[in-house]
């Protein structure tokens, strides 16, 4: 009582495009009385077995929804169980105070004394922390506690810790992220059966080449899993061999750039390049856990840290918050919960999903017509250019302009725009993209004129 869930339980469900169900309010309407006059006129435990019927009926609904459960649904063995088998369970922290406040003095039947409603509050919560899977304090907690991605200043010293399960484990890093974080990722690690492997920093280490010998060095079984320490390259490749490895092994994301904390590491998206090709062979594998530890940005070189800030104002944009105006701890959570949840309503990338190609398409094509030899994030910060022109939003490409200082690139006008059009995003005739009716209304396969496309990338290019 109090904790907020149906408020928090609501915007969830808005995140993830879910149904939203208020056990109570169901309650309410299969009985055709409120909960007051329920308890009055049946007494707890009458109250209590229409609740749990009602609870069982809104958990074996096929249906994915997020369900805010009355305080003491888990009261009764048979929810408790169908919890544990059917649903991701988050308890809402809050301090008893606070709930009090909330939930005083309304027609709540056991919430008329403060002393007695805290007696309640202390009996429940053994019950409470039994049938959580995970802890969180708001919309975006809760979000990121869904996907499994675990967001903290130094929680890469509590890696035994947040890597699942208790078998070998076999971390790999890239070879420049080894010598700088691998002694204190092993360290932390120490406990657990360890063996260390590198692979070749940045997009050299998405080879068919590495991902073979990474087969080839693994000794775990099923029971054992994979640690990518490293950024969004490391992380592909590493995933790509745990979706692969004996058909299948868990696998942790430990990210170490921006990129990788806001983007690449949340999703579930692994891959390998092959020659000419970026990101052609791979599999949806969503990694058992992401560690998202922001201490470990203060090595990253400025370059590095202006590829993530594009993704960083892209993903502003998306949610419709000035995310890029946050320290760079919040940036990180609040960014991964967003990625987080457009990735948990949409895992295989056939709507939502979408979205986060915002100024990807006139990035993709930049970065080709140069030779890859532009860096993602200016290429990005040019997309978003163009991609909110074309969208007639001025005061966004304002931002952008301040925010990221976009530079026009210095690559052949027809290259990049054979290479727009041989995007997959441009089968179907003209281009197809990702615009903004307004900041945080992404719309997406938005078919536009290939001669307003063509301006907008022109206007790109010096
Ligand atoms: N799977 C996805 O959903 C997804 C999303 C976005 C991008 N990606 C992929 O991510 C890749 C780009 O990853 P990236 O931008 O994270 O960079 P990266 O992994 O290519 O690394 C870039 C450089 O930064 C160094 N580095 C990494 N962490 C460091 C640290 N903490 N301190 C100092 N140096 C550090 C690396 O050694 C490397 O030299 C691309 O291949 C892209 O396709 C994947
Ligand atoms: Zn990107």
């Amino acid at each position: 009582m109090g904790s907020g869930k149906t408020t928090v339980g609501r915007a969830v469900a808005a995140r993830l495009g879910r149904r939203f169900v208020d056990l109570d309010d169901e309650i309410e309407a299969r009985a055709g009385a409120a909960i007051a006059d329920l308890f009055a006129a049946r007494g707890e435990p009458g109250f209590r077995a229409l609740e749990e019927e009602v609870a069982h009926g809104v958990l074996r609904d096929g249906d994915p929804a997020v369900v805010a459960l009355g305080g003491g649904a888990v009261l009764s063995e048979r929810t408790r169980s169908e919890l544990a088998g059917r649903a991701f369970t988050v308890l809402l922290d809050v301090d008893p105070e606070t709930a009090w406040l909330r939930a005083a003095h309304g027609d709540r039947p056991l919430a008329q004394d403060e002393d007695a409603f805290h007696a309640l509050h202390r009996d429940r919560q053994p019950l409470y922390e039994h049938v959580a899977d995970a802890r969180a304090r708001d919309v975006d907690g809760l979000l990121l506690a869904a996907a499994g991605v675990h967001v903290e200043l130094g929680a890469i010293d509590d890696l035994g810790g947040l890597v699942p399960g208790e078998g070998p484990v076999e971390l790999v890093a890239d070879t420049h992220v080894a010598g700088i974080h691998g002694i204190r990722a092993q360290v932390a690690l120490g406990a657990r059966d360890v063996e260390q492997h590198e692979v070749p920093a940045g997009e050299a280490a998405k080879t068919p080449a590495v991902l073979e010998r990474l087969w080839a060095s693994l000794r775990i079984g099923r029971d054992g899993s994979l640690v990518a320490l490293g950024g969004g390259s490391t992380t592909d490749v590493v995933g790509a061999a745990a979706a692969t490895y004996m058909r299948g092994v868990a696998w942790t994301a430990v990210p170490t750039t921006l990129v990788g904390q806001v983007d690449a590491g949340i999703g579930g998206k692994t891959a390998i390049d092959l020659p000419g090709a970026k990101n052609v062979v791979g599999a949806f594998h969503w990694p058992a856990r992401v560690v998202c530890d922001p201490s470990l940005l203060a090595t990253l070189p400025d370059d590095e840290r202006r590829n993530g800030l594009a993704e960083v104002v892209k993903t502003g944009l998306l949610a419709g918050r000035p995310l890029w105006e946050l320290g760079e701890p919040d940036q990180v959570r609040a960014c991964a919960a967003f990625k987080a949840g457009v990735c948990l309503q949409d895992p295989y990338d056939r709507g939502a999903r979408n979205q986060l190609n915002l100024g990807h398409t006139f990035a993709h094509a930049l970065e080709a017509a140069a030779g890859y030899a532009l860096p993602h994030g200016r290429a990005v910060a040019l997309g978003l250019l163009a991609a909110l022109r074309l969208s007639g939003l001025h005061d966004a490409v304002r931002v952008v302009e301040d925010v990221l200082a976009p530079e026009r690139a210095r690559v052949d006008r027809d290259t990049a725009w054979a290479a727009l059009a041989r995007d997959k995003k441009a089968e179907l005739g003209s281009p197809r993209l990702v615009l903004l009716d307004a900041p945080g209304e992404p719309r997406w396969g938005v078919e536009v004129a290939a001669s307003d496309v063509r301006r907008a990338l022109d206007e790109l290019i010096a």
